[in-house]
């Protein structure tokens, strides 16, 4: 299998997510401990931690781990904006800002924050915002090896609109509107223990 170019620092909008093969972020009650155990590529958090200024963030996700040194796990830090729309009673933490504003306003202040790196939006449903408003310039997935069948969808828009994409993993299907192989087999019981 090609390994996808390295994403570079270029004052992206990045929609960036592990997302279970049936394409949930999140279990059910936005659990995350299906995400443990799994084999990550090589470099890979360096490659984000490298890329990105600044992290735009919902208010969810943000009250389940107010502490912006969860981020990468530690490996990064910088401005964390989350989006509320009662910043008041939010749990303050330095380095983060909460913001009440549209959407487009949350970008443009990440972005200048990035200063030419990478605005990371860690929300589905801030990204599915964006995405409504062309605001996104890429999404990168790292699809763990488990169907979840239950819990939150990247793209949660019943009745919204499809949202065609072109492949950006390498130079031969740039651009294109092509299928992604993957091959699994079932197994019993989770291979790594956590
Ligand atoms: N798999 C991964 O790699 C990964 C990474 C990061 C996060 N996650 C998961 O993603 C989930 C969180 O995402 P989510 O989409 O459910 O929630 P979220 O985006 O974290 O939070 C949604 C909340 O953000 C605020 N918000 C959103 N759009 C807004 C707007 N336009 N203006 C003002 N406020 C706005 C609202 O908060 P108010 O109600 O305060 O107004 C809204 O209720 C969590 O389960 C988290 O664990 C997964």
């Amino acid at each position: 299998m090609k390994v996808m170019a390295p994403q570079a620092a270029a004052g992206k909008v990045l929609w960036h997510f592990s997302m279970s093969l049936d394409g949930f972020v999140a279990g059910p009650g936005h659990a995350m401990d299906w995400l443990t155990g799994f084999a990550g590529r090589d470099g890979v958090i360096e490659e984000y931690t490298s890329t990105t200024g600044a992290v735009l963030g919902g208010r969810i996700g943000w009250d389940l781990y107010p502490d912006p040194s969860t981020v990468y796990g530690g490996a990064w830090q910088g401005p964390v904006f989350v989006l509320t729309h009662h910043p008041d009673d939010a749990q303050p933490a330095e380095g983060v800002t909460f913001l009440s504003c549209d959407v487009a306003e949350a970008v443009r202040i990440g972005l200048e924050a990035a200063g030419g790196k990478n605005l990371e939006v860690l929300s589905p449903s801030i990204g599915r915002q964006l995405l409504e408003r062309g605001l996104i310039d890429e999404i990168d997935l790292h699809i763990a090896p488990v169907l979840l069948g239950d819990g939150i969808r990247l793209y949660d828009n019943p009745g919204g609109p499809r949202i065609p994409l072109a492949l950006l993993n390498d130079d031969e299907h740039a651009g294109q509107f092509v299928e992604v192989d993957v091959r699994y087999r079932p197994v019993a019981a989770h291979p790594v223990t956590p």
